[in-house]
């Protein structure tokens, strides 16, 4: 039975989409599910976007994969233009910036400028200059969801870069709600905890530390975080904005 299509004719960017084991294409597809045209964005794994193109369009709505680089000046000009220029719309509804990177360091010591700069460029950088790029075409009733970490939070020694990129993403959508509100635009933060997914750090010392002040012992799921953002994304959240949601077993409060 096909699923209530309260998004039905709404036009949403997912970005880091790309791999149906991510946060990013159970997002799509939630999305779908529920009636969204989704334009999915992929760095590297062209094929891979494409399975989550196919599976999307059985849904019977339309889907795009478009390439870009989230570290790139031009990032968020690219993904509107290809989005607007896939479904022949002037407009775009939802906005989620999930695309990111993380990489482990043993400590401060051992962090290279150029890989700080270049995780602050696609966590932070690119997701301002999509939002940036995407507004002109948003209107009262658009929905922007930004996905952070519970390493935002909590740190953790091995990712200092990462924790601070994410931290800066929530710290700039407080920002930009006080200047989308009286738009009737939200803009609101997703944090997770340990996902299953090609980012997973099970086995690590991160992953240990983060167990320990979990109350719901285990990684979650991709469908977990993705029902979080639908919601975030749909019209039953009108009066949420400048919200942090921690989906993490209860990390954040231990
Ligand atoms: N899994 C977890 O435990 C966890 C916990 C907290 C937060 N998160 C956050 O959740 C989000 C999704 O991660 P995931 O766990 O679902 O992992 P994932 O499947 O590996 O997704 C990461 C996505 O980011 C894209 N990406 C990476 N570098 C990029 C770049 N330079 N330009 C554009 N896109 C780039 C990748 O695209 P390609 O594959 O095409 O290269 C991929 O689609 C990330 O922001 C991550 O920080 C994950």
């Amino acid at each position: 039975m096909s699923k209530d299509q309260y998004l039905s004719g709404k036009v949403a960017i997912v970005t880091g989409s790309s791999k149906l084991s991510g946060i990013g294409a159970a997002t799509a597809i939630a999305l779908a599910e529920h009636g969204a045209n989704v334009a999915l964005h992929y760095s590297s794994n062209a094929a891979a976007a494409q399975e989550v193109v196919n599976k999307i369009k059985s849904f019977g709505v339309q889907a795009t994969a478009i390439q870009a680089d989230a570290s790139s000046v031009d990032f968020g000009t690219a993904l509107v233009s290809g989005t607007l220029k896939a479904f022949n719309t002037k407009k775009i509804d939802i906005l989620v910036n999930n695309a990111g990177t993380a990489v482990i360091h043993d400590g401060a010591a051992e962090v290279p400028v150029d890989v700080w700069d270049n995780i602050f460029r696609v966590n932070v950088r690119g997701p301002f200059l999509l939002i940036q790029a995407a507004l002109p075409y948003m209107s009262s009733g658009g929905r922007i969801v930004n996905i952070s970490s519970i390493i935002a939070k909590l740190g953790s020694y091995m990712l200092p870069v990462y924790g601070a990129s994410k931290g800066a993403m929530a710290s700039m959508s407080s920002a930009l709600a006080e200047e989308l509100g009286p738009k009737g635009i939200t803009i609101n933060v997703v944090s997770p905890g340990p996902i299953k997914t090609d980012l997973s750090m099970q086995g690590s010392p991160v992953a240990a530390r983060l167990e320990r002040n979990q109350h719901i012992k285990r990684e979650g799921t991709t469908e977990e975080v993705a029902a979080t953002i639908l919601f975030l994304s749909s019209p039953a959240s009108g009066y949420i904005t400048a919200q942090n949601i921690y989906v993490d077993g209860g990390i954040n409060n231990p």
